[in-house]
């Protein structure tokens, strides 16, 4: 249905599009591939971008891959255990890492304003959380932020971090690391505001994170606030109180061994939740979501890394000269910030601006979806959120 809908764009106004089209493919690795987003609100094009980047801020780490799933969960046992001194055992000293990283990405614009004939000048950024991909921000039709940006005039830039979906997936300890991929990220925003992609210059940038998606945009507007005019955390709270609790709840599985015919050439670094319970204990309140869509969350679940594992936090700091607008978006039953209640004992997303963002300007803003869990983008109500984070944008002349 989304490829006739497409011929039928195309059909309509062939000239135009083949001329952008094919004299404007930098940035990918090949053609890229046209699509309509998932309600058809939005043209894209998708493909591997080549990333050349260094890091000196990943961590060196005292840690060989596991034998097996014993091991695995034998590791997860030890960072539980009350009196653990797992993290600081094997935590190293800062670590540079350098290469050129495929990335896939997906450019989006409002259907009919091609570039370069027609280009907003804000796209949004956006990063996704751990157990999903990019297609978290464009899941189902009335599920997609991608859908409702371009309807409200944005452009969106999603793309599957380091180690995910169809992106490269290197060495799941030294390389696959926090640090690392916000400098990805930031070369990437460079890429969007040189005009290096499609050859489309955007003058100002959006981030929009979900989860570990929301820290390293919070490491992006620390490290380099001058990337991005407003930032959207969604899926993000202060409180680490339930995380002993959500890595437990993980039950964390080889992923190529949970998954072999996806994940079996991966490395034993590479983890996915055990279970659909697991990602229902963690990421979904019930009944609060279609049962189809939580089925496609957990066929499309995504790995995350031991790197990524033990150094999660470690670009998080105030982002004391970002200057711009603040948003902050959270499911009312958040297990893994909330631990179940972001109400209590009073609105947690009320403090997280102020403590991450000191000199934020502009009409910041927060927002809690009622009856979501921590992946608030496939609850009911999902539009809601979508909605907010635009007029957010709007409000802020963005
Ligand atoms: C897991 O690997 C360890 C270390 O090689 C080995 O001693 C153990 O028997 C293995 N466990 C299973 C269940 O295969």
């Amino acid at each position: 249905m989304r490829n006739f809908a497409l011929a039928t764009v195309l059909a309509s106004g062939a000239s135009a599009l083949t001329i952008p089209l094919l004299s404007s493919l930098t940035g990918f690795q090949t053609i890229p591939v046209l699509s309509l987003s998932q309600g058809g609100k939005a043209q894209c094009y998708s493909g591997l971008v080549a990333v050349q980047v260094t890091t000196t801020g990943n961590t060196q780490l005292n840690f060989n891959l596991p034998a097996n799933q014993s091991a695995v969960t034998d590791i997860f046992t030890q960072y539980l255990t009350s009196t653990s001194t797992l993290v600081q055992s094997l935590t190293g000293p800062d670590a540079t890492v350098s290469g050129t990283f495929n990335i896939h990405a997906k450019l989006c614009f409002p259907l009919l304003s091609l570039p370069p004939l027609v280009t907003p000048p804000t796209v949004q950024f956006l990063i996704h959380g751990i157990g999903f991909d990019k297609s978290y921000w464009d899941f189902a039709p009335g599920y997609s932020q991608v859908d409702a940006a371009a309807a409200a005039g944005y452009a969106t830039f999603t793309y599957d971090r380091l180690g995910v979906g169809q992106s490269d997936h290197p060495d799941a300890i030294q390389v696959v690391q926090s640090p690392l991929e916000v400098d990805i990220a930031h070369a990437l925003i460079q890429m969007l505001r040189g005009g290096a992609l499609l050859g489309t210059k955007f003058s100002k940038v959006a981030i929009g994170g979900h989860s570990f998606g929301s820290i390293q945009s919070i490491g992006i507007a620390s490290r380099y606030p001058a990337d991005i005019d407003a930032v959207m955390l969604t899926g993000f709270g202060l409180s680490a109180s339930a995380f002993g609790l959500t890595f437990a709840g993980f039950n964390a599985a080889l992923a190529n061994k949970n998954q072999p015919a996806r994940f079996g050439a991966l490395s034993n670094g590479y983890l996915v939740t055990g279970s659909p319970q697991s990602n229902q204990l963690t990421f979904f309140k019930n009944p609060n979501y279609d049962a189809g869509l939580f089925a496609q969350a957990d066929n499309n679940k995504q790995t995350f890394t031991f790197g990524e594992f033990f150094t999660l936090a470690k670009v998080v700091a105030p982002a004391a000269a970002f200057k711009g607008p603040v948003d902050v978006v959270i499911g009312q039953n958040d297990f893994i910030f909330c631990q179940g209640d972001c109400l209590s004992p009073s609105d947690q997303t009320a403090p997280v601006a102020g403590a991450l963002f000191p000199a934020a300007g502009g009409n910041s803003d927060t927002f809690i979806l009622p009856g979501a869990g921590h992946a608030l983008n496939v609850h009911y109500g999902a539009s809601r959120v979508f909605a907010h984070m635009n007029n957010f944008l709007k409000n802020n002349g963005l």
